[in-house]
């Protein structure tokens, strides 16, 4: 199989597997793309929680990014845990030399068990100088709250927060229901012009580590292929969905959702 587009991932990596840079080079492999990577952090940690989060020298993220679209230029870049501000200003720099229009970042700042991945002056400098630069926005309910000094307990506080957001300069923004403890999940996806609401049944597991990541960048991967953003959000909700309902139930806490489901293993392999 010929991959079918490219696609340039800069984020942390999650040694467990289950988020991360890793969640992302597999749901993007899965869907038929061809991954590359600029790893942010390196963070141990495994389905109950974040052990230690070492940074990766700003300089060194740069030159990730820029030595290899130098060489092979990405259809879509998706951005995920970026923890400091020093961070944000390399990657803010290498978008504005590669000039490339499918960015979307999930402002990843919580892991699933709650631990924080991102410092203060961080998340002021992603409001401030990133998320204008970036095509979609993805960011999760705790996430939104933090942006915009909100308290979202609705669907109609969601849409609040997402105009907000668009107010900032965001694009578009798709804010993850995930969160809410309902038993339908809306994700609410916001452009300059329109709502569109996503609605699934909640599915009720604690294996629902890298949601968040396996989401962006799936949409990244459809997005690249061609498919138009509101499509290639529906179809990513859709992959996510499917991921957690074939959960490998493995670990003893949150567990991996299941990136590789749109694969079949031919059985001459097994
Ligand atoms: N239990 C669930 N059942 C069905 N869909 C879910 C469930 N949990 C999350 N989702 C979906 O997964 C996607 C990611 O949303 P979520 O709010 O979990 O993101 P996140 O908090 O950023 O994830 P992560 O913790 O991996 O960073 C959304 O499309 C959301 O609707
Ligand atoms: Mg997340």
């Amino acid at each position: 199989m010929k991959p079918r587009a490219k696609i340039l991932i800069i984020a942390g990596s999650d040694s467990s597997g289950g988020a991360g840079i890793q969640a992302d080079i597999k749901t993007v492999t899965a869907l038929g793309g061809y991954a590359m990577t600029a790893v942010t952090a390196v963070t141990a940690q495994n389905t109950t929680g974040v052990n230690s989060i070492v940074s990766i020298n700003p300089i060194e993220i740069e030159k990730q990014i820029l030595y290899t679209c130098k060489d092979i230029r990405p259809d879509a870049i998706k951005i995920g845990m970026l923890h400091s501000s020093l961070v944000i200003n390399s990657v803010c720099k290498s978008l504005k030399k590669l000039n490339i229009k499918n960015v979307i970042l999930d402002p990843v700042m919580f892991a699933k068990g709650g631990a924080r991945l991102i410092d203060e002056s961080a998340i002021m400098n992603l409001k401030k100088k990133l998320i204008k630069k970036v095509l979609l926005l993805t960011p999760n309910i705790p996430e939104a709250e933090v942006l915009t000094g909100i308290k979202i307990n609705s669907t109609d506080d969601m849409k609040k927060a997402a105009k907000i957001l668009i107010r900032f300069g965001v694009k578009n923004v798709l804010l993850k229901g995930g969160h809410k403890k309902s038993k339908i999940i809306k994700d609410v996806l916001l452009n300059k012009k329109e709502f569109n609401i996503f609605q699934n049944r909640k599915v009720k597991s604690i294996n629902t580590h890298g949601t968040g990541c396996t989401l962006s960048s799936s949409i990244a991967t459809f997005l690249s292929c061609g498919k138009p953003l509101k499509k290639s959000c529906e179809l990513g909700i859709k992959y996510v969905n499917q991921a957690i309902r074939n959960n490998v139930n493995y670990g003893k806490g949150h567990g991996p959702i299941n990136h590789l489901n749109s694969i079949k293993i031919e059985k001459k392999f097994l």
